[in-house]
């Protein structure tokens, strides 16, 4: 007796490391660190404290095209992967970390457009909504972005030194209740959260990027039988739009005059019976959570890389004034301003929202990239950044900011970066406000600079941000602003 409790925990370790040493022989062959192979652990470990993103991109520039960073992970940063991976072909579901993104409504899991595992029903929820978020739909939804950017512009006045990342997420939040449901949230006017509105978005890409790597330990603390009960109170945004919902379909009148997403969405309820209440509201809740931190950081990081370049800002600055705009300029106007549009293209490849790869699962009968064959059930994802500094496609200065590159570069060249550029994502499922993104940006940015000029409070500041939830967060960057006009 005495003798098995000498051997159980001698036992209980070699039996841990054969488990360990199994898990490392799965993909051997996929450089990367050992204990990453071995257990998951290690990159739930970098994720939590922001490294990850980090990580990968050193592994990357160690090894090459194909690293391993967890069990079955597998990250490729050559855009061979993207026409594979992420285009049209069936079959590459998301893997499981985005289940611990599934909501819990009443009891039960009620997954959204992003975390729903189920192409039929992700294609469904896609298709239904897909004419409000058209080039030609997002027009509708400008004047909600004026009304946004002239607030903005007016709490900028009143300002010689700002935080540039929180007054902007204070604009793209407000934009976003406008757009969605005719009503800013308010952030703007009290410059602050209002009714933990931000907070609420960000404890859900918290939650997403924390649990990422351990979907099954989410699923045994956060969806046993127990936890699933507790009750949750809708967020003060979801009462707001369930209170709109009602309203409008509570009016006698003839209603149609609304140009907003949930107006849209209404108007689609009567052919697609998935965009029922709850449907409606889960939609105009992803579709603000998906705008607020997205926009907000790709249009600082956009000013940040034009404040650190002083000749690329003369030169967008000589654009703007050449195109004699008025101070809100409309978006036909803009649209095809070629360094507007080089310098967001630049910024959009340089500062990546995602903060780990976009996982897909490989199916049935495996798949070979960049010539390595992946088995069934392998994870495989590209991290948009990763991409974006690959010297075949963006040529060997990628990772120097250079929006000529967007300008100047041969056709065979600009087709290629085009392709590889990640970040709205590609395919099935890309992102789908990018039309409202690039709408917003090609507005407030030109708005901002045309009004302000704005500089660096510290000229050494570099971009920095938490990249430990699932859509990276901005920290606070300080400049100073003088009127211009
Ligand atoms: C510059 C700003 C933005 C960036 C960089 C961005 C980036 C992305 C990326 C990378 C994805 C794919 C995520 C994944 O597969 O894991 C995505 C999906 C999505 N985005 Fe955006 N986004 C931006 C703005 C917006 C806006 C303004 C909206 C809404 C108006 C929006 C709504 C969505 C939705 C609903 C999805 C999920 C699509 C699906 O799963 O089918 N995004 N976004």
């Amino acid at each position: 007796m005495a003798s098995l409790f000498t051997f159980l925990p001698i036992i209980l370790l070699a039996l841990i490391c054969l488990r360990l040493l199994a898990n490392w022989r799965k993909l051997s062959k996929a450089p990367g660190p050992t204990f990453a192979g071995c257990s998951d652990l290690w990159r739930a470990y970098q994720q939590c404290k922001g490294r990850l993103r980090e990580k990968i991109l050193d592994l990357h520039a160690q090894h090459g095209p194909i690293v391993r960073y967890g069990v079955k992970s597998i990250s490729i940063s050559d855009p061979e992967i993207i026409a594979i991976v992420y285009g049209s072909r069936a079959g590459f579901v998301t893997a499981d970390s985005y289940k611990v993104l599934v909501g819990i409504q009443n009891g039960k899991e009620v997954p959204s457009l992003v975390s729903t595992a189920d192409e039929t029903r992700h294609g469904a929820l896609r298709r239904s909504v897909a004419n409000a978020f058209t080039p030609t739909a997002v027009l509708d939804y400008e004047k909600w972005i004026d009304a946004t950017i002239e607030e903005l512009l007016i709490t900028v006045s009143k300002k010689k030194t700002f935080d540039l990342s929180s007054m902007t997420l204070w604009y793209t939040m407000d934009a976003a209740g406008r757009f969605a449901f005719g009503e800013p949230l308010g952030c703007l006017q009290v410059e602050g959260d209002v009714g933990d509105s931000i907070q609420l978005v960000r404890d859900r890409f918290n939650h997403w990027g924390w649990w990422s790597s351990l979907p099954q330990l989410e699923k045994l603390l956060y969806r046993n039988p127990i936890s699933i009960r507790q009750s949750r109170t809708p967020s003060r945004m979801a009462a707001k739009a369930l209170a709109k919902l009602k309203e409008r379909t509570g009016e006698s009148k003839d209603n149609t005059g609304y140009t907003d997403l949930l107006q849209r969405f209404l108007e689609a309820s009567k052919d697609h019976p998935q965009l029922d209440t709850p449907g409606i509201i889960g939609m105009l809740m992803s579709t603000i959570s998906g705008a607020g931190d997205t926009t907000a950081s790709t249009v600082v990081a956009v000013i940040f890389n034009l404040m650190k370049n002083p000749e690329s800002l003369k030169k967008l600055e000589d654009e703007l004034l050449q195109a004699n705009l008025p101070a809100i300029p409309e978006f036909a106007q803009v649209s095809k301003l070629p360094y507007l549009n080089a310098v967001v293209k630049e910024g959009m490849r340089l500062f990546t929202v995602s903060t780990w790869p976009m996982e897909r699962l490989v199916p049935a009968g495996g798949v070979t990239i960049v010539g390595m064959f992946f088995p069934e059930g392998t994870t495989v994802g590209c991290l948009p950044l990763a991409v974006h500094h690959n010297s075949k496609v963006f040529g060997e200065d990628a990772h120097i900011y250079r929006p000529e590159r967007w300008l100047t570069s041969d056709r065979e060249q600009l087709r290629q970066m085009e392709a590889a550029h990640m970040g709205f994502s590609r395919g099935r499922r890309n992102c789908m406000g990018q039309n409202i993104a690039v709408l917003q940006m090609k507005k407030v940015i030109p708005a901002l600079l045309m009004k302000f000029k704005l500089s660096l409070s510290d000229p050494e500041a570099s971009l920095e941000a938490d990249y430990s939830p699932a859509v990276a967060y901005l920290k606070p960057l300080y400049v100073t602003s003088q009127p211009k006009r």
